[in-house]
């Protein structure tokens, strides 16, 4: 018989979490105005809201904890992080941050001026939101294939080189660097190839331009490279991160996802002039640069995670727990987005229920109900989270209506992602019966989803 696949950790240290009533669940959710960022967590028994700074340290990474030099200036511990960095990504200049949109908004602070364009494959919110806020333009570059849920491409994070070079060819002096998010958290968790990455580093060249990758889920990026891509099933994962990384100037990263801790986050570049000048606002933002709002304990257990986070048995672990979510969820017949991603699971809120219109806000209804019936807790990607138009003020409704069910790292058992199936399937079978949603009571002028207050139509 051959045996089968297995997590490659055991557990060491438990917390206890409690399974909750429905008639709980109903008053806990009304209370929170059907936000589910307004539940208390101790009213959610499995929570899927995030995988960012949720995931299980190893005992590996606590024992490093102890070891924090918590001196103000050259502690060994940032001599410590900045040579993992170095050993495995290959940048020689690192500046320590407390986490990612924090690295976004000093590196961003000496390369992004007023008018400018940043194109990428989908960046990620924050990103946008730093690009954005100093009056420059986001363009999104990603392959239509992307757009398609039903769609099984290998990597729906690849930027189109045809819409790539019409933006630098259009814009050539506007454009201070090409931003590649790996993996591409806002189309579903999906990773860019080598050979992607490879012809646009050569037509960053051509135009002169730098290339900055986002890269918070760098690692399970290089795990779908050697799994999916051709030529690579060889190469180790250290190997391929070296090879996605020569293809980068600088990189972003928010350490709460592939680096395993509950906070971090850095930026690692090769130029030293560059390193220099957003010295200054890692200063004024951050803190001095060798902790840059971070304690001692912190930089060691990123550098601890980020060894073991390039190691293809915990990716291999972590990447097929949501390969199981997903296979479940598709033996269903519940549609989601295909292929699974790296971190989570994306369902097509409008596939799932036709019978609720875009005006009652479809993907926050099915998060609602999964939560009643399960005490799981996912997070609307869809109109909420879309906004109002700055201008018109209406609200705009995106193409697609999903509901992320993102998987913390270590944390969960497969058996709780058999909860989540059942719950999911539960609801599916009556789904018909679901023709109403909700109405906004209540929203901020702007980034409403975390505080909006809603009410049942
Ligand atoms: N870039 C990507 C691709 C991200 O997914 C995130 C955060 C950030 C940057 C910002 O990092 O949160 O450390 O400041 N994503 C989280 C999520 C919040 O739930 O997907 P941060």
């Amino acid at each position: 018989m051959e045996l089968p696949f297995a997590e490659s950790f055991r557990i060491k240290m438990v917390e206890p979490i409690r399974r909750t009533t429905r008639a709980e669940r109903e008053q806990f959710i009304r209370e929170a105005k059907y936000n589910l960022f307004n539940l208390k967590s101790a009213g959610v028994f499995i929570d899927l809201l995030t995988d960012s700074g949720t995931g299980a340290m190893s005992d590996r990474q606590w024992s490093e904890m102890m070891l924090g030099d918590e001196s103000y200036a050259g502690a060994s511990s940032f001599f410590k992080f900045r040579d993992a960095i170095k050993d495995i990504m290959g940048f020689e200049y690192v500046l320590p941050c407390h986490q990612g949109r924090a690295a976004e908004n000093v590196l961003f602070s000496v390369l992004v001026k007023e008018g400018q364009i940043v194109p990428g494959n989908s960046h990620f919110d924050t990103t946008k939101g730093h690009i954005e806020f100093r009056k420059a333009k986001a363009v999104d570059c990603t392959i239509d294939e992307a757009f398609d849920t039903t769609l099984a491409h290998p990597f729906k994070g690849n930027i189109d080189l045809v819409k790539l070079e019409k933006v630098l060819a259009e814009n050539a002096d506007r454009v201070p660097f090409i931003i590649f998010t790996i993996t591409c958290n806002s189309s579903g968790g999906q990773p860019v190839s080598l050979a992607n990455m490879k012809d646009v580093r050569q037509l960053a060249d051509k135009y002169g331009k730098k290339i900055v990758m986002d890269s918070a889920r760098f690692a399970e990026n290089a795990y779908f490279i050697k799994v999916r891509e051709d030529g690579c099933q060889d190469k180790s994962i250290r190997e391929i991160v070296k090879e996605m990384f020569s293809y980068a100037d600088a990189i972003t990263m928010s350490a709460k996802k592939d680096a395993i801790v509950n906070i971090g986050g850095l930026i690692a570049m090769r130029d030293k002039d560059l390193f220099d000048k957003a010295s200054v606002f890692e200063i004024i933002y951050e803190g001095y640069i060798t902790y840059g709002g971070l304690a001692g304990r912190d930089l060691n257990a990123i550098a601890r995670g980020l060894y073991e986070a390039t190691e293809f048995d915990y990716l291999e672990t972590r990447v097929r727990q949501v390969e199981y979510l997903g296979n479940k969820l598709m033996a269903m017949g519940i549609p989601i987005q295909q292929p699974v991603g790296g971190h989570a699971i994306f369902v097509d809120a409008k596939r799932f229920l036709p019978n609720v219109r875009k005006e009652e806000f479809v993907a926050q209804t099915l998060a609602v109900h999964l939560y009643v019936e399960a005490g799981v807790r996912g997070v609307e990607i869809g109109a909420i989270l879309a906004d109002r138009d700055p201008v018109t003020r209406e609200n705009r409704y995106p193409e697609l209506e999903l509901m992320r069910l993102a998987i913390p790292r270590r944390v969960y058992t497969n058996n709780h992602m058999d909860v989540v199936a059942a719950g999911l399937k539960n609801i599916w079978d009556r789904r018909n019966t679901i023709k109403t949603g909700f109405k906004i009571v209540r929203e901020a002028p702007i980034m409403r989803h975390f505080t909006v207050e809603l009410e049942k139509i």
